[in-house]
């Protein structure tokens, strides 16, 4: 049973990925299975947070006293997050959002032909860094990055162009870390520092990144 030290704390995560439509038979997305962002939602819900879950489509099933707000696109993840992020204490933003969506999405199935084809595409908003930019007072906001090189040093710049407290970096290519799994392999990210931790569980994790959030609005530093 762990203490209910968030139980005064508003708590709002992203999960999942975001399918982008090129028809109404096709998207494009990505691999994410949500397990992370829900993992983090669970953890919030027993140290007694009111949570809220804005997820993309994934096959887990709903945390219980979870709030969960389902979502598609990365617009639709966009439109909910900027009024609900008026309301929370810690965000947490573990969903990979698409960073592209079709340029126009056809009303009928695109036929088939012999030729090659393209898609126009135009980039998403950046969720994250709009929330980093109108990031409130006391607010704490968690972004996660995945790389498959220079991690460290892309996941620093990522944290202070973002304007993140936290940024959960990991290595797509590092076994037991990234989508599907179940466990994780990350280092914790502040503007000015960097801690390495071994492989750990997704539940974990999310109960570790809490805690550090807590931590840091205390004013304590991740080392
Ligand atoms: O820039 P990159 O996609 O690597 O950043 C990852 C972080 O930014 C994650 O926390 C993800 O949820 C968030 N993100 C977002 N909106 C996007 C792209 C990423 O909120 N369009």
């Amino acid at each position: 049973q762990q203490e209910k030290n968030l139980s005064n704390k508003k708590v709002l995560i992203t999960a999942g990925p975001t399918q982008e439509a090129i028809d109404p038979v096709r998207f494009i997305s990505n691999h994410s299975s949500g397990k992370q962002g829900y993992a983090i939602a669970k953890a919030a819900k027993e140290l007694g947070a009111d949570v809220t879950l804005v997820s993309g489509p994934v096959s887990l099933p709903p945390v219980d006293g979870v709030h969960t707000i389902p979502v598609t696109t990365a617009l639709d993840m966009f439109e909910v997050m900027k009024e609900e992020a008026q309301k929370a204490d810690y965000i947490v933003m573990a969903a990979a959002v698409a960073d592209y969506r079709p340029a126009k999405v056809a009303s009928d199935k695109i036929k088939k032909t012999k030729e090659e084809t393209q898609i126009e595409m135009v980039p998403n908003p950046d969720i994250l860094a709009w929330i980093g930019q109108h990031k409130q007072e006391n607010q704490i906001v968690c972004g996660f990055a995945m790389e498959t090189k220079d991690l460290d040093k892309n996941a620093q710049e990522k944290c202070i162009r973002k304007n993140c407290d936290l940024l959960i970096a990991n290595n797509l290519k590092v076994e037991g870390a990234g989508f599907q799994t179940d466990t994780n392999v990350v280092t914790l990210v502040s503007k000015n520092t960097l801690k390495h931790l071994p492989k750990c569980t997704k539940e974990e994790l999310g109960f570790l990144i809490l805690r550090t959030m807590k931590e840091i609005e205390e004013g304590k530093s991740l080392c």
